[in-house]
């Protein structure tokens, strides 16, 4: 079983490249197999999700072409299945896209129900009104979704819930669809955004992306292009929590400032210095930080992906700060590892209340899912002494080279299996 262990105390202090964004590549990977011409695909992440998605359009006829670490090549022109098979799929969640990309490309879809993160009960009942709507027959049977139609046409969908999900499954499949598709209460986020760009650049007629609204006229026919993927908000996000909560000062590059204000804003607010470039942010925290609320709400709001690493960062802070999931229902599993580190934290329904303490301490702990182990990492870090976590697949999931990045940023870090190597590893930490 492999695990991170940890020499905590250490500051970080340096640059950081941060990858595309796998929110993005998940869909943008699915939609791709939508046009029988060639895309290609850049600045994709190398993580085990993305890895994982193109693993099954390759088992469904896709050609699937690595031009390198972070470029591949789609043709979806032999697709012969429409059928995806489970092993592969129950590992993620995001499977669910190919319901809609190949709802739009062959009228037919039988897809696995959804694996990924245990962070609630994750329902998919709003991608699937979406595609009844413009027409589909959809059951689930067998533990998949299985969807036909005869005719997708335009209609007009009123989500009853802001999702990320259902935005984009449902926008990938109304492109084929003949006439004109508005969705409501949309979600916001920049991947949804990236996935509408991508789709026009492939031919569709998206507009709106970015607001409440998405406007999709329908069109024959899609085509190939190539297409660079927006860099990822999230792990951009994890390296400056985890500046703030090393007393560090690291630089983020390759990202989108904008998309990271509410980061950046519940920084600034609990005593962070940031310094913003065009495509860069500087984090640098001198000292203790302080207390402050934290809320979850869909884009432009504070992302729910940023919950357990703020929280590790307020641990430590000074004074009570309170922290509210209002997105999942189940995102507190960290909060149990981090008191073995002697962090003082309540839940008390969908709220924590965390009195910050002056320091923490080093500790055998898991990773409960991706976000939270990536808070783990970050924990380990602050932490004095050996830190070893548990079921570091979950971070590998969305994580590229994660240990490798916080290596050049100066983090004591590593990965290992066995026994002999933690010894090692703690001879000759520095
Ligand atoms: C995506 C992200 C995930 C992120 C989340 C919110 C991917 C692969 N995952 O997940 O990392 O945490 O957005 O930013 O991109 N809901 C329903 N019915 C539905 C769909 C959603 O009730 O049909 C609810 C969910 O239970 C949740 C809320 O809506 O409470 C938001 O979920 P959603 O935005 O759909 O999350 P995902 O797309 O699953």
């Amino acid at each position: 079983m492999k695990q991170y262990i940890i020499k905590g105390g250490i500051p970080l202090v340096g640059e950081v490249d941060i990858a595309g964004a796998k929110n993005a590549a998940l869909p943008i990977i699915s939609a791709a197999i939508m046009t029988d011409e060639t895309v290609t695909l850049e600045n994709l992440p190398d993580v085990n999700d993305t890895n994982v998605l193109l693993e099954a359009i390759r088992n469904i006829g896709a050609q699937v072409d690595r031009v390198d670490r972070h470029t591949v090549r789609i043709n979806g022109s032999t697709i012969c299945d429409c059928a995806v098979g489970y092993e592969c799929i129950k590992k993620i969640r995001a499977s669910y896209y190919l319901i809609g990309a190949l709802l739009g490309k062959c009228s037919k879809a039988e897809v696995p129900l959804p694996g990924g993160c245990n962070i609630g009960s994750r329902p998919i009942d709003q991608h699937l009104k979406g595609f009844r709507a413009i027409g589909a027959n959809v059951d689930i049977k067998y533990g998949k979704v299985i969807a036909n139609c005869s005719h997708m046409h335009g209609a007009h969908i009123f989500l009853d819930t802001v999702s990320v999900g259902a935005t984009i499954n449902i926008m990938m499949a109304a492109c084929r669809s003949e006439g004109l598709t508005t969705i409501e209460n949309v979600a916001k986020e920049p991947h949804v955004v990236d996935v509408a760009n991508f789709l026009n650049s492939m031919g569709a007629n998206i507009k709106g992306a970015g607001t409440d609204v998405i406007r999709i006229r329908g069109v024959e026919k899609l085509h190939g292009c190539t297409y660079s993927i927006v860099p990822d908000m999230i792990e951009a996000g994890t390296y400056m929590m985890a500046a703030a909560a090393t007393r560090g000062d690291v630089v983020v590059r390759n990202v989108i400032p904008r998309h990271l204000e509410a980061i950046t804003a519940k920084l600034m607010e609990i005593g962070c210095e940031i310094e913003e470039g065009d495509d860069s942010l500087r984090v640098v925290a001198k000292r203790r930080l302080r207390r402050t609320h934290v809320k979850t709400q869909p884009y432009p709001g504070y992302p729910t992906d940023m919950q357990p690493q703020i929280a590790v960062l307020l641990s430590l802070s000074e004074g009570t700060s309170v922290v509210t999931e209002s997105i999942f229902e189940n995102r507190f599993k960290y909060v149990d590892e981090m008191t073995r580190m002697g962090a003082q934290i309540k839940v008390e329904g969908n709220t924590a209340i965390i009195d910050g303490v002056e320091g923490l301490t080093a500790a055998r702990i898991s990773a409960p899912d991706l976000r939270a182990g990536a808070a783990m990492v970050i924990a380990g870090m602050a932490a004095e002494g050996f830190t070893i976590i548990d079921d570091i697949e979950y971070i590998k999931r969305g994580y590229e080279d994660l240990d490798k990045k916080l290596r050049i940023l100066g983090a004591e870090i590593e990965e290992v299996e066995t026994e002999r190597e933690i010894q090692k590893f703690k001879l000759t930490a520095g």
